[in-house]
């Protein structure tokens, strides 16, 4: 009988929709049977072998819809995947994903993790440049804009294909056990 999972995403402008997506088509091309993807709603409906929950990074957290789900979940396989506007460090992904790990209750268990940037709205570095022409050596301001203007191209191609090896390594893993 096929394994079966669920797919969970919030998503406010389609970054994090984008990884929903590869995580349900990897693993469908794993003969996986997959739900989704779809916006969190109360926990406890989903019946998959495994729990794939998406969640854009919100003040260093997961958004509450998303914390909410989580929090709902009991007995789970749960892989988190997210983006994030900030997409300087693995450490800075780590502290988020402490955060929202935190949400899980003792008796699930994390089957993954996945954090990549995601862009941010073109306003945020309108910003910036305002900003920078009222102060032009504010060198936060200026990494703050160059961080920007590197998430623009996120998620790309090599994100959404570690996010693949990453699922492909929970789902064999889960089939394992
Ligand atoms: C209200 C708000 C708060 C945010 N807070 C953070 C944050 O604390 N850290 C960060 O790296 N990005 C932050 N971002 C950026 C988003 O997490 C990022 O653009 C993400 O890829 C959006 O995903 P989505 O397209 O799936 O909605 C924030 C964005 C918004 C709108």
């Amino acid at each position: 009988m096929a394994m079966t999972c669920n797919v969970i995403c919030s998503s406010r402008t389609g970054n994090t929709a984008l990884l929903a997506e590869t995580v349900w088509e990897t693993a469908r091309e794993l003969g996986w049977e997959c739900a989704g993807p779809e916006k969190p709603r109360e926990s406890g409906r989903e019946d998959g072998d495994l729990i794939f929950a998406g969640f854009w990074t919100d003040k260093g957290d997961c958004s509450e819809e998303m914390a909410s789900f989580l929090e709902g979940l009991e007995g789970k396989r749960v892989f988190l995947f997210g983006t994030a506007g900030f997409g300087g460090s693995q450490e800075y992904y780590e502290r988020v994903l402490g955060r929202v790990k935190a949400h899980l209750a003792p008796s699930n268990r994390l089957a993954g993790t996945f954090m990549c940037q995601g862009k941010m709205p073109e306003a945020v570095g309108a910003r910036f440049e305002a900003g920078l022409r009222q102060e032009p050596e504010n060198e936060a301001l200026k990494a703050r804009l160059e961080n920007f203007r590197q998430a623009m191209a996120h998620p790309d191609r090599r994100d959404l294909e570690a996010l693949r090896e990453a699922v492909k390594q929970a789902l064999s893993a889960v089939s394992r056990s």
